[in-house]
């Protein structure tokens, strides 16, 4: 069970959190002991196994899918002047690297349940200055990998996926990461697996995968007389080894982490079958090939007395935490910088409004899911009544 506080004695379930064994810690400590503890041997043991699940497609380790999608839009050789086309219904990382690089981001709408961003859209924002499609992936449903890739192909656009919440989605049986252009994963302690900070690219080559290490590492290359050069500015995202060593032993027990979040969604979806009357992501099917970082519904508001912040504070008295995913990144400061207003995107904003992200780690059970789910019945009613 997922506690880390309680209240009127009974533990409190917080909405995301990770699942660490007494084994990964004692690891840790032998690599506090070991004399190396930034990046060296953990780091490419991790990076070989998150290799291999990735169908063998180089990987970097980075210290956050932040730093990720940094060095991602820098390796596509993204900059100013260049458009870069994402969802307004996605983490505040997307617009922030995309600005950071100086480059310009240009929202489309995203789809109402799935959460993705709607490709029809993005045909149509594509303008000679485009170079590339940031799409993020929502647990449950993955953004149509085909019909992305085949329009990035047409149109000759780099793609950067933003797979922070679906390490261990498949599309086509294949292992997200396994195929398409860059893709960025998280290892945040809310994410499907942790390293407590951490992240990782998938490149394509080895020219690529040369160009990403250095672009993490201070823009150094090594010369043959053991001296250094930095032919362009990098930052400074190595992954220490301490968090690989942990990466390690997680992505060893995704796929158990993996089924406990399928079968807890599957619980929600029992649950919510018939009440409360929340809007849900798409059902799991069964060999789906999806993963479930969060199960976040869409309260209906028009239908409730109180706000979405009275919603939450009730749960949060019963013990039960909450997540907001996410605002609309159109409507923040920095998106409507770029001119962006209310009723640009219609759908990504009622997302922004009525979205609550229930509990969902994988030290919950079935039990825990079913006082979430009385919960959330009991202060939906008093909120109609
Ligand atoms: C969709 C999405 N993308 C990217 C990120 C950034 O991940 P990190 O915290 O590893 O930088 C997050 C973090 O919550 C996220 O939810």
């Amino acid at each position: 069970m997922a506690a880390i506080r309680t209240v009127s004695s009974v533990p409190y379930l917080k909405f995301a959190g990770p699942v660490l064994d007494e084994a990964t810690i004692a690891g840790v400590g032998d690599v506090l002991r070991s004399g190396w503890i930034t990046s060296g041997p953990r780091v490419e043991e991790f990076e070989g196994a998150l290799s291999k699940f990735c169908g063998g497609r180089p990987v970097k380790a980075v210290t956050s899918a932040t730093a990720a999608m940094e060095v991602a839009l820098q390796l596509a050789g993204i900059g100013p002047g260049d458009e870069v086309i994402t969802s307004a219904q996605s983490f505040f990382t997307v617009l922030n690297m995309i600005v950071k690089v100086g480059a310009t981001p240009v929202f489309v709408d995203c789809e109402l349940v799935t959460r993705n961003i709607d490709l029809a859209r993005v045909e149509a924002a594509i303008t000679p200055r485009t170079k590339a499609i940031v799409p993020t992936h929502w647990p449950g449903t993955l953004v149509d990998m085909d019909a992305l890739l085949a329009l990035a192909r047409r149109r000759g656009l780099r793609v950067i996926e933003d797979a922070a919440l679906v390490i261990g989605s498949q599309w086509k049986g294949l292992n997200i990461g396994a195929l398409g252009d860059l893709v960025t994963f998280s290892f945040h302690p809310n994410k499907n697996m942790t390293t407590i900070e951490g992240g990782a690219l998938v490149v394509n080559d080895a020219d690529e995968a040369k160009r990403a290490a250095a672009l993490r590492f201070h823009g150094i290359t090594y010369l043959p007389d053991r001296t250094r050069d930095v032919a362009f500015p990098g930052g400074k995202f190595n992954l220490p080894d301490v968090n690989a060593r942990i990466g390690v032993a997680q992505l060893a027990r995704l796929p158990e982490f993996l089924a406990t979040r399928r079968r807890l969604v599957e619980r929600y979806f029992e649950r919510f079958e018939t009440d409360p009357p929340c809007l849900t992501p798409p059902r799991p099917r069964a060999g789906d090939g999806q993963s479930w970082n969060m199960f976040s519904v869409l309260l209906p508001l028009d239908r409730m007395a109180g706000t979405r912040r009275q919603f939450r504070d009730a749960l949060d008295a019963q013990g039960i935490g909450t997540g907001v995913s996410y605002e609309a990144l159109h409507l923040c400061t920095l998106g409507r910088r770029y001119g962006y207003r209310e009723g640009d995107f219609p759908l990504a904003e009622r997302i922004a409004r009525e979205t609550v992200t229930l509990p969902l780690t994988a030290d919950m059970t079935e039990a825990d899911v079913d006082r979430v789910c009385v919960a959330v019945a009991e202060v939906l009613d008093r909120s109609r009544g």
